[in-house]
């Protein structure tokens, strides 16, 4: 019987630190394939879990072994893997993987404690995003994608401070210390990671305004790996080849510092990948089509899809600049992916069959 074998889960895993855009990334994913999702309906309130026809994204903070007290006491934080339970992770994601449910615990983020858990069953598409994705060989191992998002030190504390101080009246000091604080961890459990990754999201300060500190326009680059069985890398006007453009001008309006974009063939951490890059940010959103018409391997269903994602979400963070792009272009990707392994799994059978 081959049931099982229909029955499997694409696993994706987002990793990046907290505050760096991971929700807003999901949001445009699920947005992609076909319906937003939600936290599970009459279940624990506090549950980080996000659901809809297609798609589970769990958090991994839910796999905490130590509470906020339990952290304190052994002075560990949450991105030390002291304070985590690998095992569980990867016998419950690998179980989701076959088909079978879970129950998983409850990171409880209001109270700090470790809340009973909440029964998961296998989606479509899983996504595990959180501190440590790809931390662990074996979680992994069973990944069928990957992203990092990578939010240069620049870029995270304007961030921060538009967040923390603005919404949850933090100060200046405190948050400048708070980062200083989670360096040496991020430092040492968090970036490496990013060397696993198919993709790779690196959020830069421009280069279009010497000088600038302010982050609020932003270079971005999309680093994309070679060789991956299900995944094309995008490209810009000619496969392979090396390009500067700038686009503003007749057909697309750009105000200061205007819009530049590179792409080319690169090694990231010894791999060959194609970077895609995007330096400034658009004034008109849905002028965007115009560049969208020169991009290739993007993965659309319909001409002007990109713009029409863009567009349908504007008032989500970085909508008019590379990390709103780029995100919205690896959830094409991905949809992509995920109908290339649906795909060959509904030929599988029929080759088992012929044995
Ligand atoms: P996470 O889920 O990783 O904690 P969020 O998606 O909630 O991150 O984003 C946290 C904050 O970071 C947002 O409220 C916003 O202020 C800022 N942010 C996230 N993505 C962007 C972006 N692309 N451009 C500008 N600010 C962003
Ligand atoms: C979660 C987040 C971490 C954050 C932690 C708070 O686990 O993913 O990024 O640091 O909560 O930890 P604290 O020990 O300050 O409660």
């Amino acid at each position: 019987f081959y049931c099982s074998a229909e029955a499997k889960t694409v696993v994706i895993g987002l990793a990046a630190d907290s505050g760096c855009g991971k929700s807003t990334f999901m949001r445009r994913l699920t947005s992609v394939f076909g319906g937003a999702a939600e936290p599970p309906k009459g279940g624990n309130p506090d549950s980080n879990t996000l659901i809809s026809d297609t798609t589970t994204v769990i958090c991994l903070d839910d796999y905490h072994s130590l509470d906020r007290t339990g952290r304190k006491e052994k002075g560990v934080t949450a991105l030390d893997p002291r304070a985590n339970n690998f095992d569980l992770m990867y016998e419950q994601v690998k179980a989701l993987k076959e088909g079978v449910s879970v129950d998983k615990p409850i990171y409880n983020h209001v109270t700090g404690l470790l809340d009973p858990p909440e029964l998961i069953q296998p989606p479509k598409i899983l996504v595990i995003e959180g501190l440590h994705p790809m931390y662990d060989p074996r979680v992994r191992d069973l990944l069928d994608f990957s992203i990092y998002l990578d939010i240069s030190n620049e870029v995270k504390f304007a961030w921060k401070i538009q967040r923390d101080m603005a919404e949850r009246g933090h100060s200046l000091e405190s948050i400048k210390a708070s980062i200083e604080a989670r360096k040496p961890d991020f430092d040492g459990y968090i970036d490496p990671q990013k060397q696993h990754a198919d993709a790779v999201i690196e959020v830069l300060p421009t280069q279009l305004i010497p000088d600038d500190d302010e982050g609020k326009v932003l270079r971005v680059r999309l680093i994309m790996k070679e060789g991956s069985k299900y995944f094309t890398p995008v490209y810009l006007f000619d496969e392979g080849s090396t390009i500067s453009w700038i686009p503003c001008g007749r057909k697309l309006t750009c105000s200061f510092p205007g819009i530049k974009f590179f792409y080319g063939p690169d090694t990231y951490f010894s791999h060959e990948v194609s970077v895609l890059e995007m330096d400034g940010q658009f004034d008109r959103l849905d002028e965007l089509i115009y560049v969208e018409s020169h991009l290739s391997n993007i993965s659309t269903k319909f001409y002007g899809e990109v713009t029409q994602q863009m567009l349908k979400h504007s008032d989500f963070p970085g909508s008019n600049n590379g990390t709103g792009l780029f995100q919205t272009i690896v959830g094409l990707k991905i949809r992509d992916l995920y109908e290339q392994i649906v795909a060959e799994k509904a030929a599988a059978p029929a080759e088992a069959a012929k044995v």
